[in-house]
C-alpha cells in the first residue's frame, strides 16, 4: 500500500483554482512528536504520519499550481535528538525514495536536496544523489529536501566559496552571496509554512527568508492536510507584499500594471 491510499475523502473536494499562487513555499513540518503524544503513541507514530501527510501535501502543491516546495525534513540541530529517533528519520528519507520515487518521479516531481551529505551513511547519501539525478529533468513541481540543512551553515559555506572563488571584497554584492547558496538558480520562498503553534525559523532558509511571508498555525504538521494547506495559499493571496516601499508606491504600480494589461482598476 502506497501512502496515498490513506487519504480521506474530505480531503479531495474540489477546490476553486487559485488566482495566484505563491510560486515557491517552505514548510517548517513542525508537531509530529506532540500529535503522537495527543495519542498516547510513540514519536515515530507521529514521523510516520507526517510522511504520509508529506505525500497529500506535495500532490496539492502541484494540484494549486506551485512550482517550487522546500520542506524542513531534517535540520543540522536534529543531530542532538536521541539516537534513535535520528536513526528513524534517516530510514525515512531512504524509505520515501525506496517507495516513492518511481510515483514522485511520474507526476512530474524534480527532486532537490539542499543540506550536506557528509555526515549522512553513504548508502542514504548516494540514494539521495541518485533519486535526484533521476528526477532532474522533471518540471511541474520542484521538491527541494532540507536534509541535514541549516541556514548559518549554508551561508558559512557560501562565503567560503566565494573566498575560494578568489571575488576581491569589494565586488561581493548579495547577489554573490544568492548565487553561491544551495538554492542558487531558484527564487526565495515567497511563502514561508510553520505547523504547531511555533513562531520562529530555526535556522530555516534564514538568508532567502528575507522578505517571505510568514503563515503560522497551531494544526500539528501530520493534520496539516490538503484543505489547510489551500487555506495557506488563500491567506497569502491576501496579503501585500511591499518589499520595504510604502502603500502609496504599491497602489501606483498596480495601477500602472492595470493599464499595461489593459484591465480597469
Ligand atoms: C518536527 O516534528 C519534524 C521533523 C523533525 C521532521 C520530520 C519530518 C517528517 C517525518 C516528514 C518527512 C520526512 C522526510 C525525511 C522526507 P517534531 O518531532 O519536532 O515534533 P514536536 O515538536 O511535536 O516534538
Amino acid at each position: 500500500m502506497t501512502l496515498l491510499t490513506k487519504e480521506r475523502p474530505l480531503e479531495r473536494l474540489a477546490l476553486p483554482p487559485l488566482d495566484k499562487p505563491p510560486e515557491h513555499v517552505a514548510i517548517i513540518m513542525d508537531g509530529n512528536g506532540r500529535w503522537a503524544r495527543q495519542r498516547g503513541l510513540p514519536r515515530s507514530a507521529g514521523h510516520r504520519q507526517g510522511t504520509e501527510n508529506l505525500r497529500r501535501i506535495i500532490r496539492a502543491a502541484a494540484e494549486f499550481g506551485v512550482r517550487i516546495m522546500t520542506i524542513y525534513a531534517f535540520s543540522t540541530e536534529n543531530w542532538s535528538r536521541p539516537r534513535r529517533e535520528v536513526r528513524l528519520l534517516m530510514r525515512i528519507l531512504e524509505m520515501v525514495i525506496d517507495r516513492e520515487l518511481e510515483e514522485l518521479n511520474r507526476e512530474g516531481v524534480q527532486i532537490r536536496h539542499i543540506g550536506e551529505l557528509d555526515g549522512i551513511h553513504e548508502r542514504l547519501a548516494s540514494k539521495v544523489v541518485d533519486a535526484c539525478n533521476y528526477t532532474r529533468h522533471n518540471q511541474r513541481l520542484i521538491l527541494n529536501v532540507a536534509f541535514n540543512y541549516g541556514g548559518r551553515d549554508e551561508i558559512v559555506h557560501a562565503v567560503q566559496n566565494v573566498v575560494r572563488a578568489g571575488i576581491a571584497p569589494e565586488e561581493i554584492t548579495e547577489a554573490t552571496i544568492s548565487k553561491h547558496l544551495y538554492t542558487s538558480d531558484l527564487p526565495d520562498p515567497d511563502l514561508i509554512i510553520r505547523t504547531s503553534g511555533e513562531f520562529r525559523l530555526s535556522n530555516f532558509l534564514i538568508w532567502q527568508g528575507a522578505y517571505s511571508e510568514i503563515y503560522t498555525t497551531d494544526t500539528y504538521w501530520p493534520d496539516f492536510g490538503r484543505s489547510a494547506f489551500y487555506e495557506a495559499l488563500i491567506e497569502y493571496g491576501n496579503r501585500r507584499r511591499r518589499f520595504g516601499k510604502t502603500d502609496d508606491q504599491i497602489d501606483a504600480e498596480f495601477a500602472r500594471q492595470s493599464r499595461i494589461e489593459g484591465r480597469t482598476v
